[in-house]
């Protein structure tokens, strides 16, 4: 019989700055998904990789005197490093500058195009030139730039646009005959609520206003918006092609799985399946907007100096315990702590103390009792041998209905 299939994904990162502990419990969480489908037999395709376009890693790499190129080569460098050393065992790794990747995008661009889904028009906004961004009005702080609080101007650009508005409807069907589509349920309800029913607005997916994109191969002076771009990593990474796709698209897609932080739940579960039912192709079985990860009680940023990072608790406390914690201390149902403080005390309590005990009296007695080594039981006795064995037996079961989401 053939093997059941599992394509599981991460989010693509930002290769803006050295990825932190946030990122490394999302893939960590992925990483022990697939782990455990493989050990069940299951035939895995584990993706990841990064989302190296936009105007924010042209700037930071303009600001560092290099390409942006050049400055995604030398993150996305670290960032394997960072997976090598947290043994995550994904399959394929994407960068959205991928020549493949690109050609892939550039031709769904076109495609939607010609088949009327993205059409030409002009973005109404504010301007902020120092920023060179465009805002709607209520993304305005008292009227000023929301990043820079300078003043902004009234200005149209050319843009193309995704129609949403004609697939929405339809995607509201489809939330409601898969109802296990988004997890958590409170995720998906915000989705229909705070989304669907008011109604979508037609999506802008191009830029004129910097160059570090994938361009519009048929309008030059327009890049692809950095989400259409970083969306369709899930298929291009596969071999995608509306032209025709490659071997290990037909065999995966769609995917099992998209796990992904509760900030980006709105790309996955609204222009995502969107952009795939333009293209004709089927949907995710299902999208796990996870909690976030805070320092203390703050969300960890950079800004603030409170950032934390795998690769520096992994030279103290070793890899798996920094995978054990992060997997412990983060229930996917609510947000979780890190703190040194924390970390210690479960790496005492859990790790030393219960594991760590169990494993050392075992040994020890092993070695008192029975010369070192482990005997096969001619017979499953009554008592204690059986109630273990029972045990054993229902761990498993536990196990397996905990891990399928
Ligand atoms: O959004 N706690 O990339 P990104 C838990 N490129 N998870 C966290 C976290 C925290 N404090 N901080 C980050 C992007 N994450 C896009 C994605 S996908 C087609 C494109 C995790 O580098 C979490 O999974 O900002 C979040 O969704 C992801 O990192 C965002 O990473
Ligand atoms: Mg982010």
């Amino acid at each position: 019989m053939a093997k059941e299939k599992f394509y599981i994904t991460t989010p693509i990162y930002y290769p803006s700055d050295k990825l932190h502990i946030g990122h490394s419990y999302c893939t960590v969480a992925t990483d022990t998904m697939a782990r455990y489908k493989r050990l069940r037999g299951y035939d895995v395709m584990f993706l990841t990789g990064t989302d190296e376009h936009g105007q924010k890693i042209e700037r930071i790499a303009t600001a560092q005197n290099m390409t942006p190129k050049q400055y995604t080569d030398k993150v996305v460098a670290g960032i394997k490093e960072l997976w090598n050393l947290m043994e995550i065992s994904y399959d394929r790794f994407i960068r959205t500058t991928d020549d493949y990747h690109v050609k892939a995008v550039q031709k769904i661009f076109k495609q939607l195009y010609d088949q009327g889904d993205i059409y030409k028009s002009a973005y109404e906004g504010w301007y902020c030139t120092p920023c060179e961004s465009f805002f709607t009005e209520t993304q305005l702080k008292d009227g000023k730039c929301p990043d820079c609080g300078r003043e902004v101007s009234d200005a149209s650009e050319e843009a193309y646009f995704l129609r949403l508005t004609k697939y929405q409807d339809r995607l509201l069907r489809f939330y409601e005959e898969h109802p296990d589509f988004i997890k958590p349920d409170s995720r998906r309800n915000e989705m229909i609520n705070n989304f669907l029913k008011p109604g979508l607005a037609d999506l802008c997916v191009s830029r004129t206003s910097f160059t570090w994109g994938i361009p519009v191969e048929f309008d030059p002076g327009h890049v692809t918006y950095v989400w259409l771009d970083a969306l369709s990593n899930y298929i291009t990474g596969l071999g995608y092609h509306p032209d025709g796709s490659g071997p290990l698209y037909k065999r995966y897609w769609p995917a099992a799985l998209h796990v992904i932080g509760k900030d980006i739940v709105r790309f996955h579960t609204i222009y995502w399946p969107i952009i795939l039912m333009a293209l004709g192709e089927p949907l995710p079985e299902q999208v796990l907007g996870h909690p976030w990860l805070l320092f203390g009680e703050d969300k960890m940023s950079k800004s603030k100096g409170n950032v934390l990072y795998a690769d520096d608790l992994a030279a103290r406390f070793g890899v798996d315990a920094v995978r054990y914690y992060l997997l412990s201390e983060i229930p996917f149902a609510q947000d979780g702590n890190i703190t040194y403080e924390s970390f210690i005390s479960v790496y005492n309590a859990d790790l030393a103390n219960t594991l760590g005990n169990l494993v050392n009296r075992s040994i020890a007695m092993a070695g008192k009792y029975f010369g070192g080594t482990v005997r096969r039981p001619a017979q499953t006795g009554d008592g204690p041998d059986a109630e273990l064995c029972a045990a054993a037996a229902a761990t498993v079961e536990k196990v397996a209905a905990s891990m399928d989401v």
